[in-house]
This record gives structure tokens, sequence and C-alpha cells, in this order.
């Protein structure tokens, strides 16, 4: 049996991800925060020691953006280092090492999906900090897969979906942005996909949902599948007033995915299965 460690498994991938490989038999080691801090490298290589796995994953992370802006030594040091340091460690014990990144390393400024050696140009502490930990983790093993996702949604956790789906239930108008584009993840697929690269060559995948839409797009597929009536309306981004800039258009290319023969279903079949699941979880 294949043993696996899972940092930031009290995050929504690291909690959707622990299920997911359980369920396919391999012997799971979750650290949530509180059982692994990834930024005492000490206790990393001790868990590491103690554990002996086969595959080391890192979910774990900084992900407010707006607050990675204000926190920016946390954002460097938990973005950036403790991927270093858990590399390093892996490297140590020939663990195989899978590192989850984000599309925000790139400028969004392109119209065509970002290739997965694209330039990245990150125009933000968050996009940035992210963007060390997938050089970092490079340079200290290169054995090491790096995993760039988007626009990320599971069961537990704030994130989007969640939000239309709170804002739905009253009848008020939401205003949602219209210029932003790229694709929609639900956790499940993400972490399909994450189990099948186990066994595939390292380097940098892009792993999203297919297709792509603007947030506006998203939040009226939410709000029609939960054939709510409340109004989705759109809005630019200038108009909205964003902190932190988002890229325009963080699309991201299969094509790594696909010559290593994972396909990812589309965006809008992955949010209705969400849905549906959510839905049996409520009790309705
Ligand atoms: N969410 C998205 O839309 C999105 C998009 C692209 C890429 N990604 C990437 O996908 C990965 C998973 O994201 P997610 O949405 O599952 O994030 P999440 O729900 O915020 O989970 C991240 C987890 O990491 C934990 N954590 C923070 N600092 C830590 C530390 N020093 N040591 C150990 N654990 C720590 C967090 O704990 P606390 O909450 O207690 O701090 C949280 O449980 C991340 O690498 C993220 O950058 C996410």
């Amino acid at each position: 049996m294949k043993k696996v460690v899972i940092t930031g498994a009290g995050g929504q991938l690291g909690k959707e991800l622990v299920q997911i490989l359980k369920d396919d038999h391999y012997m799971v080691h979750p650290f949530t925060k509180q059982q692994l801090d990834i930024t005492d490298r000490k206790k990393i290589d001790e868990m590491l020691e103690q554990t002996n796995p086969d595959f080391l994953i890192n979910t774990a992370a900084f992900t407010q953006v707006d607050t990675c802006e204000k926190d920016i030594d946390n954002a460097y040091l938990i973005n950036g280092i403790a991927p270093y340091y858990l590399a390093c460690a892996a490297k140590a014990k020939k663990v195989k090492f899978i590192h989850i990144s984000t599309d925000y390393v790139f400028a969004g400024n392109k119209t065509e999906p970002y290739l997965e050696d694209d330039d990245t140009d990150p125009k933000t502490i968050y996009g940035k900090s992210k963007l060390l930990g997938e050089e970092f983790s490079q340079v200290a093993y290169e054995e090491t897969t790096i995993i760039r996702t988007s626009w990320l949604y599971g069961h537990e956790g704030k994130n989007f979906v969640n939000t239309i789906k709170r804002l739905a239930d009253s009848p008020k108008e939401i205003h949602v942005v219209d210029d932003q584009f790229g694709s929609p993840t639900y956790t499940k697929d993400l972490g399909i996909a994450i189990k099948q690269l186990l066994s595939k060559p390292p380097g940098i995948y892009h792993v999203t949902n297919s297709g792509s839409c603007s947030w506006f797009e998203f939040a009226r597929e939410i709000v029609e599948c939960l054939q709510s009536e409340a109004i989705v309306s759109p809005i630019s981004t200038d108009r909205y007033g964003l902190a932190t800039p988002r890229p325009k258009y963080s699309v991201l290319s299969h094509k790594k995915l696909n010559s290593n023969g994972i396909y990812m279903r589309n965006w809008q079949k992955g949010l209705q299965e969400f849905l549906a699941k959510e839905d049996d979880n409520s009790g309705n």
C-alpha cells in the first residue's frame, strides 16, 4: 500500500484529496496547520522520518490574496520558503514531492490559454510568493511536480460558489465582474487528476476543469442550476473596485496533462455534481 503525506489537510483541497486517496486505498497521513506548520523545518524533517511516505503533497498555502498584500513576510514565508523546506526534506528521503500552485503566477494579459512554459509575471504578492515556491522547490529537488490550478471550490471552505449560493437565497441583485476570465475548478476533479499525476514524470502541469468563463457567467450558471430567482448583473472590474488586481485572463492550457493521457471534464459538469452533492448533504 502506497503511503501519502498531505500538508494543509484542513483546507478545501486538502480535505478532498485525503478522501479521494483513502477511497483508493492509499495509506494517508493528513496534517492540518495545527498538526504541522510547514514553516517549521525541524518538524517537517521529523514528520517525514516518522511517516516514511512514498509521496508528499503540499496543499498548504496562504491563500487570501488581499491579506497577502498586507502580511508580506508571512506570504513569502508560507508560499515561498516553506515549499523549499518541504522539497529539501522530500529529496533527502527520496520521496516524490507534489506542490500546488496557481494561475496568479501569470500577468493575465494573454488571450489564449497559458502554456506550462509561458513566461510568468505575477502582479500580486500572492502570485509572487507562489512563484517563488515553485522555483525554490524545483531548484531544491528536480523530482518536484508543480500543479497550477485556478478558481477552486470545494464543499468545505470559503469560495465563490458557496458565496453565490448564500447570496442566491435572497432576491437581491448580485453584481459580478464580467471582464476577468478563467476556469472554475472543482476540488474533486483536481484531486482525481493529482492522484493520476502521482505516477507521471515530474515537472509543471496545469490542472483545471475544461472550458472557461467570466466570473459573471460562472455566477449566472450557479444561480440557474440552483433555480434561484436572484438576478445576476455584470459589472466591470473598474466599477467593482477590487483592492488587489486580479489577472484579466488566466485560462490554463492542458497540453502537458493531455499528453500524459489525463483529460478534465468541463466546468459546468463539475459544478452540477458539486451542487447536487451539496443538496444531498443538506438533506433536501
Ligand atoms: N482557492 C483557489 O481559488 C486557488 C486557486 C489557485 C490555486 N490555489 C492553490 O491551491 C492550493 C489549495 O488551496 P485551497 O483553496 O484548498 O486553500 P485553503 O482552503 O485556504 O487551504 C489552505 C490550508 O493551508 C493551511 N495553512 C496556512 N498556512 C499554513 C502553514 N504555515 N502550515 C500549514 N498549513 C497552513 C490553511 O490553514 P488556515 O486556514 O488555518 O490558515 C488551510 O487549511 C493552494 O496551494 C493554493 O495556493 C487555490
